[in-house]
């Protein structure tokens, strides 16, 4: 869909309102799962956690128990974490190095490329029937050192995925010289949509943000709807700091926080090279885990860099409260539709992709 299909699309539906018990209907989880989490490209680490051979790590989407390890051969792949033998959990660990992967129940091990080693229980004419199972994989793909998976074998590749979102990342030159630095989780006591809807516009930052409009220019602040993907904006104010980060370096100038369909968040703040991905994971339909990872070039933070992510911190913290108070107001008899401004247009596309993909 073109940018300007997209933009008349936002528009045409500007009337039609999410049925807010999408937020509260605890069925609905499920139905997101089959049809959202489980169709869509995710986001599960960064190559500098498999920078050498054998190095693994595991993780969960949509339930799912998955492990991305990088092989012999250099490749990086993604597997089920599932034995094929009796489907017990392969590997326990979040994160290590192994030369082979080895079941802990009948010990059969695997190569790191998925193929059947040993099945020590199987022997003779037995094996044949059993050599040709290896760990199912997993559809991956890379993109700016980021790895995402997607349960869907037929789904469109990462790439086309995003309309032009990855070439919009590429203009950041140091994004190449980063690393993961850390990651930080918050449990939120409402529904994952509602932090969507939060981050995807800015009409509360003005009330809820004052650090925020206190350093950006929001006479100029844009929100762009694009193919599966938004992105908001705008410039810092003229000898403004973020925080306590002196922006007065070319370096500084950025600032754009993205949206990816459906749960991520990727965000880059004016200051020192610098990206930080949010993750909304459900864990209930009113309660969500919030995956916050931080990306600079060195492990150890510069001054400005901590301050940096004092900043952000400051600000998400104030975005986590209003939308857990939005849950309890969602629960109200009170509270049926809402309604949306000209300026939550990331909103209104955000609703018309849930909408359909539920079939509503
Ligand atoms: S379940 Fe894995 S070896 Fe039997
Ligand atoms: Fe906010």
């Amino acid at each position: 869909m073109s940018y300007n299909e997209v933009q008349n699309k936002a528009s045409r539906t500007f009337e039609k309102i999410m049925p807010y018990d999408l937020y509260t209907n605890p069925a609905i989880l499920q139905e997101e799962m089959e049809n959202i989490f489980s169709k869509s490209w995710q986001l599960v680490g960064h190559v500098s956690q498999v920078e050498t051979i054998g190095q693994f790590f595991t993780t969960e989407v949509a339930g799912e128990p998955l492990i991305i390890v990088r092989g012999n051969d250099d490749v990086i792949r993604a597997f089920y974490n599932v034995c094929p033998h009796r489907a017990t959990k392969l590997e326990k660990k979040e994160s290590g190095k192994k030369k082979i992967l080895q079941c802990g129940y009948h010990g059969w091990t695997f190569h790191l490329d998925g193929q059947l080693n040993k099945a020590p229980n199987f022997r003779g004419d037995d094996l044949a029937c059993v050599n040709n199972r290896c760990l199912r994989s997993v559809r991956m793909d890379i993109q700016e050192s980021l790895i995402f998976v997607n349960l869907d074998d037929d789904c469109k590749p990462l790439s086309e995925s995003y309309g032009d979102f990855f070439d919009r990342l590429r203009k950041y030159p140091f994004l190449g010289e980063l690393k993961k630095v850390n990651t930080k989780t918050r449990v939120i006591k409402a529904n994952w949509k509602a932090f969507i809807d939060n981050y995807l516009e800015c009409d509360h930052c003005h009330v809820a943000h004052p650090s925020f409009i206190a350093t950006l220019d929001m006479n100029n602040y844009q929100i762009i709807t694009c193919e599966n993907y938004s992105f908001q904006g705008t410039v810092v104010k003229p000898d403004k700091t973020m925080g306590n980060v002196d922006l007065n370096e070319a370096e500084m100038q950025g600032g754009e926080f993205f949206w990816l369909w459906p749960n991520l968040m990727v965000t880059i703040y004016p200051g020192p090279g610098n990206l930080a991905t949010i993750q909304m994971i459900p864990i209930d339909h009113e309660t969500t885990l919030g995956v916050y990872t931080y990306y600079f070039r060195d492990e150890n933070l510069t001054q400005k860099e901590q301050d940096l992510v004092t900043f952000a911190e400051q600000v998400r913290q104030e975005d986590v409260e209003l939308v857990e108070l939005e849950q309890v107001g969602f629960r109200s008899r009170a509270f049926e539709k809402g309604v949306y401004s000209k300026s939550e247009k990331a909103i209104v596309q955000f609703h018309d992709m849930v909408m359909e993909a539920l079939g509503k």
